[in-house]
């Protein structure tokens, strides 16, 4: 039976991952895969996060199935956390579903969507996360793009991503990246934001918003007005949330599926259809990481212990750009100040493939193909470093 497979290419930002672990340089550096890593190149477990985990180990007296939806707590305080403690009053056809991870709830998101429409279409930035394409596209659905980036002007190309929009048929879906967008690390304003809500609103589109970085750009709140801004113009949304990064729990598989259903009768049966879809998925999401982040949301000492870890995190990755930025720009004689304005993690370097391999096999430092670079990856002892071979690449 297995004759018929062949061999499928290694993922290209996991195997630079795997190049760079080999790698036996001493000044080799690590801009790949998109963890947080602090300023001794360490992804760490929070404070917080650990502490709650040392609380649940030693009181918990069953590991007995919980259900297809997931950890209630959970569900309710990440909600909270994401639309804020009013979910925007929108309780009554507000749906929520724990998935594993921030791609467990886009999949399961996909499959609902497929369910109530198997022809629609789903729209993505270009560019987008690597993995949004297969893994949305693996759930049946048909996936396309709309323009997101002016590589050029490093920002977003406003006008031709909402002419696009405008051209899309009533009903189909919009993925969109609430803040910290990857792989540019370029998001849209207020200003823009309410635009988009206008077209979405207009041609009947629905959103599909992917919140993996809340707290990592401005701060909690500030990264939640995308969503605030696109929900009171629609009365459908749904919106995949990762835990994997602010909390830290990165193989916990640790997220969320919210759907605003429109109206309570057809939030009933979104409820329905979600266990139904998560049975025969996974059948019950794990409950380690909810666990942990229901714990933390919901004690004020250890939440506010987070909340502090987070803002040195948002802070540290913010101080790290302006650095890199007037680095880049002094070794290269060219403006890279538009890296101080992206938010999260990501910017994508103006370079060739070529250059991203120069890069890699002369100077050891590894990025994804495309020229985007995991800023928290850079330091203040290899920034300077980073920005020279940066310079000599592109001599
Ligand atoms: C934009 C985006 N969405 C979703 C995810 C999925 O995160 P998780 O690890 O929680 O599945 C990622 C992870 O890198 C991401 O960058």
């Amino acid at each position: 039976m297995f004759q018929t497979l062949s061999l499928f290419p290694p993922d290209a930002i996991l195997s630079i991952s795997t190049a760079f672990q080999k790698d036996t340089s001493p000044t080799k550096v690590d801009l790949g895969v998109g963890v947080y890593k602090d300023e001794n190149g360490k992804t760490p477990v929070p404070r917080a996060v650990r502490r709650a985990e040392q609380e649940i180990l030693a009181e918990q007296k069953t590991k007995a199935y919980l259900s297809p939806l997931g950890n209630a707590g959970f569900n309710t305080q990440v909600a909270e956390l994401t639309f804020g403690n009013n979910l925007l009053g929108r309780k009554t056809d507000l749906v929520l579903a724990q998935a594993p991870g921030g791609s467990g709830a886009l999949r399961l998101g996909a499959e609902l969507i497929k369910a109530a429409n198997p022809t629609v279409g789903i729209h993505v930035s270009d560019p987008t996360w690597a993995n949004h394409i297969p893994l949305l596209g693996n759930a049946g659905l048909k996936v396309d793009t709309y323009p997101y980036y002016s590589a050029n002007k490093h920002r977003v190309d406003l006008d031709r991503m909402l002419g696009a929009l405008d051209g899309l048929s009533a009903g189909s879906v919009v993925l969109l990246h609430a803040c910290c967008h990857n792989p540019t690390g370029q998001d849209l304003d207020a200003t823009q934001w309410a635009l988009v809500a206008e077209v979405l609103a207009r041609r009947s589109l629905v959103p599909f918003m992917d919140m993996a970085y809340q707290g990592l750009g401005e701060d909690l709140d500030r990264d939640g007005n995308s969503l605030r801004i696109i929900a009171k113009a629609v009365p459908e949304m749904l919106v995949a949330v990762s835990c994997s990064k602010n909390f830290g729990l990165y193989r916990e598989r640790t997220g969320l599926l919210a759907v605003l259903s429109g109206n309570a009768e057809q939030a009933t049966v979104n409820t329905s259809q979600l266990g139904r879809l998560a049975r025969t998925l996974w059948s019950m999401p794990p409950d380690h990481g909810a666990a942990i982040v229901d714990r933390v949301l919901s004690q004020a000492e250890l939440r506010q212990e987070w909340f502090s870890e987070l803002t040195h995190m948002a802070n540290r990755i913010n101080s790290l750009r302006n650095v890199l930025a007037d680095k880049l720009t002094l070794s290269t004689n060219k403006d890279f100040s538009w890296i101080k304005t992206q938010r999260g993690m990501f910017s994508r370097l103006p370079l060739s493939n070529e250059q991203v391999v120069c890069l890699r096999e002369q100077h050891h430092i590894y990025m994804a193909p495309d020229g985007r670079i995991n800023i928290a990856g850079v330091t203040p002892n290899n920034a300077t470093y980073v920005a020279e071979s940066v310079a000599m690449v592109c001599q």
